[in-house]
């Protein structure tokens, strides 16, 4: 079967890191046609960056990266260094990266690329705010038929908010962006927290990771480490919860993930719960489908997942 086209629109972030490399350790499946930076866990300066360092680490400097929006639709920037430190992606060493950032503007690729496809062929994987896919949505509509689905790492139901009490992050800084995403259309695939937070580096993960001894392993294993401070503080758990990763797996084993057809919608006007998810997971309104919600994961799977695909980097 031919590679899945996709554009990855991410905001580096650790966890976007590896969900990078994931994408780049399976080109039978997945053939990256871009990669687009948003404005997210750092500020669009550091996310195009950060992507650029994770190409030069993989060996995949052929891969144009783009530069987006560098602050959401309508609120103000909410940015995630307490979590992801200065750099975004502190853990690793950071270096200026010889991958070239590309002069077109994310958004603009975005638009320019799809028109240019065929009808449902490419595969859109946002794993930050959704300001570069809400603005080219709403730019330019006639892109929307060329989209195959949207994989996209964002919104909470049984787990609460993981930046208010009610909102997961990439929810909360851009929720009028995430509305026009989930009003969208097009087939959708959500990994929320309900599923981020089962699928945690516990040090024995991460130890495997950095065994494996290659220089995307020990840049992911490094990463992992200091993402776990945070997070093993904040929820008393194992581990930190590898959230981007879970679009990228669920492109290539789908078999790991359980999910439910659902209506998904963002709230965007109150103060107090801004940018939550309502998810009708129990189908107790008639508002129709509009996404897949994944709420189980078989971590261990996953985690071999990661492990056996970061280990082809090692030759
Ligand atoms: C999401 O927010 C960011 O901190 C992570 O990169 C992930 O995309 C989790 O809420
Ligand atoms: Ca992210």
């Amino acid at each position: 079967m031919a590679a899945r086209s996709i554009i990855i629109d991410c905001d580096p972030g650790q966890d976007d890191a590896v969900a990078l490399f994931l994408a780049m350790s399976s080109p039978e499946e997945l053939d990256i046609l871009g990669i687009c930076t948003v404005a997210g866990n750092v500020p669009l300066g550091l996310t195009q960056r950060n992507a650029r360092m994770m190409c030069d680490i993989a060996g995949r400097d052929d891969v144009p990266v783009f530069a987006g929006c560098e602050r959401p639709m309508v609120l103000d920037a909410i940015t995630a260094e307490y979590i992801h430190g200065n750099t975004g992606i502190d853990g690793t060493e950071v270096f200026e990266p010889e991958t070239p950032l590309q002069e077109q503007d994310a958004v603009d690729y975005i638009v320019e690329t799809l028109l240019g496809a065929e009808d449902d062929s490419i595969t859109l994987v946002p794993t930050g705010p959704l300001t570069n896919v809400g603005t080219a949505i709403e730019r330019e509509p006639a892109v929307l038929r060329k989209i195959e689905a949207i994989v996209l790492m964002g919104g909470a139901m049984r787990e609460g908010g993981n930046r208010s009490p009610s909102a997961e992050f990439n929810m909360l800084v851009d929720p009028h962006a995430a509305e026009i995403v989930f009003g969208c259309g097009r087939p959708i695939t959500a990994m929320g927290l309900d599923v981020t937070h089962q699928v945690l580096a516990t040090r024995e993960r991460v130890a495997r990771i950095g065994a494996l001894g290659n220089p995307v392993a020990e840049a992911t294993a490094g990463m992992l480490s200091f993402f776990h401070r945070y997070d093993t503080k904040k929820y008393g758990s194992e581990g930190a919860p590898l959230h981007d990763p879970c679009t990228v797996a669920w492109l290539l084993q789908p078999e790991l993930f359980e999910t439910r057809a659902c209506n998904i919608a963002v709230e965007t006007k109150s103060k107090l719960t801004m940018g939550h998810t309502a998810v009708d997971f129990w189908h107790v309104t008639d508002r129709p489908h509009n996404a897949l919600w994944t709420y189980g994961v078989d971590a261990g799977g996953f985690y071999e997942l990661l492990t056996d695909r970061l280990a082809r980097f090692g030759g």
